[in-house]
């Protein structure tokens, strides 16, 4: 069957027709590339890329322009995913007018489709106003990693009765401020279960268990390639940590050998132009 381009409508109708949602983050021209073919539905270029692109320790000190770094080569790599942009601390949560510009310089600068951002109710207006200079706008409640220092760190949220309640209100207040998906990270099963069976957009999960119309994961967790963090709802698909030491070890190995380069890895010269480099060489 031909491949459709994915867009954000798309995404709400597999929802209606029950179709479980796949997403992945992604960083660069090559990793997009990969994600695509393999037949992934979206691709975030999130703001975890501070972490595993840049090696910081939380989300916060990422910025716009890194952001757009990354969103450029991402677009470049990848032609049927929905391409989501990350909104990063502090480029939408003071001025409404702010988060418009903000988020307009993903599709206008970045290449992206959509844009995600972390918050409740507290993010209406912002999100309003975004989608109504026609930019589709993903939520993200649960654990928002922005929200690290309110929340003394990466911790599970939405696990009393009354978080829970507020995780719901807020769900449905995104849906009625225009949101077309929404991130659950780190919320109990059950609770992102009920919010996914309340709202008529999709919830995609990570960390939020199989009641949710999709799922999302970081593309280093996936594939095994950043130890510094194992958060418990992640599954490796693959320990590519390991076979790429493995890979750099050999070469190291072969050039410290004289094993590489070998005579295939060499380009060849006709033996009438070598004798002539020679003779000149002498001469
Ligand atoms: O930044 C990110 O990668 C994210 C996902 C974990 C949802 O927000």
């Amino acid at each position: 069957m031909e491949r459709k381009k994915m867009t954000a409508p798309r995404l709400v109708a597999k929802k209606a027709r029950h179709e479980p949602i796949t997403m992945l983050t992604a960083y660069d021209y090559t990793g997009a590339r990969l994600v695509d073919v393999a037949g992934i539905d979206a691709i975030l270029v999130g703001d975890s890329l501070g972490m595993v692109m840049m090696g910081l320790d939380n989300t916060l000190p990422v910025t716009m322009e890194e952001m757009l770094h990354h969103c450029r080569a991402v677009a470049r790599g990848a032609k049927y995913a929905h391409l989501v942009g990350d909104m990063p601390f502090m480029s939408y949560q003071a001025e409404v007018a702010e988060a418009v510009r903000n988020a307009g310089r993903f599709l206008r600068e970045g290449g992206m489709e959509s844009v995600k951002l972390e918050g409740g109710q507290e993010m209406v207006a912002a999100i309003r106003a975004i989608v109504a200079a026609g930019i589709p706008v993903m939520g993200h409640l649960g654990l928002t990693p922005q929200s690290i220092s309110k929340f003394g760190g990466m911790r599970a949220q939405g696990k009393t009765a009354v978080a829970a309640r507020r995780l719901v209100d807020d769900a449905l207040a995104l849906e009625a401020a225009g949101c077309y998906a929404i991130v659950l990270e780190a919320v109990p099963a059950p609770v992102a279960a009920a919010v996914s069976q309340r709202i008529a957009i999709p919830t995609i999960g990570i960390g939020a268990g199989a009641g949710c119309d999709g799922q999302v994961l970081v593309y280093h967790d996936v594939l095994g390639l950043f130890d510094r963090v194992h958060p418990p709802f992640v599954k490796e698909y693959a320990r590519l940590s390991e076979t790429i030491v493995e890979a750099f070890s050999a070469y190291r190995e072969d050039v410290v050998a004289r094993r590489f380069p070998a005579e295939e890895h060499t380009y060849p010269m006709s033996a009438e132009e070598l004798a002539a480099f020679q003779q000149a060489l002498e001469g």
